[in-house]
This record gives C-alpha cells, structure tokens and sequence, in this order.
C-alpha cells in the first residue's frame, strides 16, 4: 500500500506501473472558477480490466477527479494522459468516446423525451445510422435488465431505473472506461445489489475497466480491485481492499467507517480472543474464515 502525506507542498511523484495505464490524471491543482479548490497534488490512473474506487467523505474530492477523466474539467495546473499520449485541445475533444460518466443525479443525465432516444443519443452522436443506433440501445438496455423501459419518458422512472437506463446511455458508447459518481446512493438494497452485478459484468463481461466514486465501503469492498482514498482534494493512501480496510488509523483520518465485513469479522475475533489471521473483505471470504477459524 502506498501511503501518501495528505498535503505536500511539492507535485505528486508518480508511481509507473508495469499494468497498461488507460488513462493518466497528474492533477496539480484543479481551482473552480470561484476560486475553490477541488483537487490538488493528485495522481490517478486507470488500468486496463479493473475496478477502481475512489472512496472518501464529502467534498473529499471524488466527482472533481471524475470529471477530470472523461475531459468535462481539466487540470488548471497538471496534465492528463490517455494511453501514454498527453490530451491537447483537440485529443480532449474525443475523449468523452474512450471514458464515459454515468452521474450521481441521474437529471444530468437523462434529457431525451424516451428511454430510447436517451440510450441512442451516445451512438448517433458518434455517427452510426439509426438503425445501427437503435440495435446498440437495445442491446445494451438488455445488457442492464432495463429492456422493459425502453418506451418510457426518462422523467417518470424510479430512481433505481433512471441509473440503470443512464447506465445503458453510457454503455451504448462501448467506452473502455465507465466512471460512476456514487452508483448506489439513494437506491433500496435490491437496486444497489442490482449495479453491483452489473458493475462487475461490465469487467468480466465487456472488458470495461471501471471507476466508482463511492463513500459506501461496502460496495467498494464487494467489488474493487483497488481502492484510493481520497480527503481534502488528495490521494492519502492506495492498496487493495484488504490493505486499505484493515487500517482503522486511516480510515478514521479520512473520516470514513470499517465496512461491515470488516467489523464482523474484527468482532469476532474479539470475542472469540482470536487473532486476526485474515482479512476478509467480501461475504465469501468471511464465510470462509468462519468455517476455517
Ligand atoms: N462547481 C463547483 N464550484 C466551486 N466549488 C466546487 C464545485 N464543485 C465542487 N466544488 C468544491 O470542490 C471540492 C470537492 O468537491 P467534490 O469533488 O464535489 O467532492 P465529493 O464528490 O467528494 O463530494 C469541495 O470543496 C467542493 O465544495
Ligand atoms: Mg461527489
């Protein structure tokens, strides 16, 4: 795990992976125009087939990080970089091709009269004929269970539907990376079980990488590869879910709490006097150290 000091002066030193890198965040600083700071000293990269969280409080930063990779924002000082090459003016243009943002407000989103015509706006923008454009939304529709809605005006749906027909919007595209801001916030349990799945697919499945901005640590202990926690604008730490959740230090200093699995599991050890041998983070690796403690 690579631990980061939360404020420093200097620019982040980037670690190079040997992983191929997607896309390449080496942000300095971004300033709103109102003179906020939304992130600084920051490095982020995506690689190819993972499942990333970005996880941390609100106002941690997240969402300013994720519009930072489909080119919505850019850094005032500091660069971006998609497949090794660094983004200019017209190469930012395209990008929104290559990554695509599914928003915590699905309103940002959603604007066309039906399901379908919001699910075909990706592809016909990117210049495939209608009816091309019609078999992608259906296709990927049916890819998030969604098929059912695809006559519905947009602004009647529940929550859980309008994030999945969004979800579909941004699938359409066949992006090689999909970052979602807060996927699972305000959804019954059912529904968030639901993205769950899909987010994994979407890995497994469709060889997306993914990009989930989350204060929910049990989502991103269920399903991340990777987790970054982000506090004040900056990256404090990076590891696996293991590493990062079983530090309750710097999950207290970014003002988050143990996921669930992780509280069972310290609780019974406690109790039992046992020593914490593993570190499960997901309900099947639980599951297990019950059955071999
Ligand atoms: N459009 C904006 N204008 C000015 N400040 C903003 C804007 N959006 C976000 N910020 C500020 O940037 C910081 C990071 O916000 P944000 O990225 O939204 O955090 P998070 O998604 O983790 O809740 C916060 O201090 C927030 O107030
Ligand atoms: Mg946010």
């Amino acid at each position: 795990m690579a631990l980061l000091e939360s404020k420093r002066a200097e620019p982040t030193v980037c670690h190079i992976s040997a992983e191929p890198e997607l896309i390449h965040v080496d942000c300095v600083s971004h300033i709103y125009p109102d003179g906020s700071l939304g992130i600084h000293n920051l490095c982020f990269k995506v690689q190819e087939k993972e499942i990333v969280a970005v996880c941390g409080g609100n106002g941690s930063g997240k969402s300013t990080l994720l519009e930072h990779l489909n080119g919505l924002l850019s850094p005032s000082d500091g660069c971006v970089s998609v497949f090794g090459k660094r983004l200019d003016a017209q190469t930012k243009k395209s990008l929104w091709k290559d990554v695509g943002i599914v928003f915590q407000r699905a309103e940002d989103q959603l604007f066309a009269p039906t399901v379908l015509d919001d699910v075909m706006f990706g592809p016909l923008n990117m210049g495939m004929n209608i009816e091309d454009a019609k078999q992608v939304a259906f296709e990927s529709l049916k890819a998030v269970g969604a098929e059912e809605l695809v006559n519905k005006m947009p602004n009647y749906l529940s929550g859980g539907q309008k994030r999945l027909v969004s979800m579909a919007g941004v699938l359409a595209m066949k992006p090689k990376i999909m970052a979602l801001d807060e996927p699972t916030s305000d959804l019954d349990p059912n529904h968030a079980e639901i993205i769950e799945k899909i987010i994994l697919e979407l890995k497994n499945k469709y060889g997306i990488s993914v990009v989930i901005a989350t204060h929910d640590l049990d989502l991103a202990a269920q399903i991340a590869d990777r987790i970054c926690i982000v506090k004040s604008g900056s990256i404090i730490a990076e590891g696996t879910p293991a590493e990062i959740f079983y530090n309750s230090e710097l999950l207290e200093e970014a003002g988050l709490k143990k996921p669930k699995i992780v509280q069972i599991y310290d609780e019974f050890c406690k109790s039992r006097g046992l020593e914490r041998k593993n570190r499960p983070v997901t309900v099947v690796e639980l599951a297990k150290c019950f059955t071999c403690e």
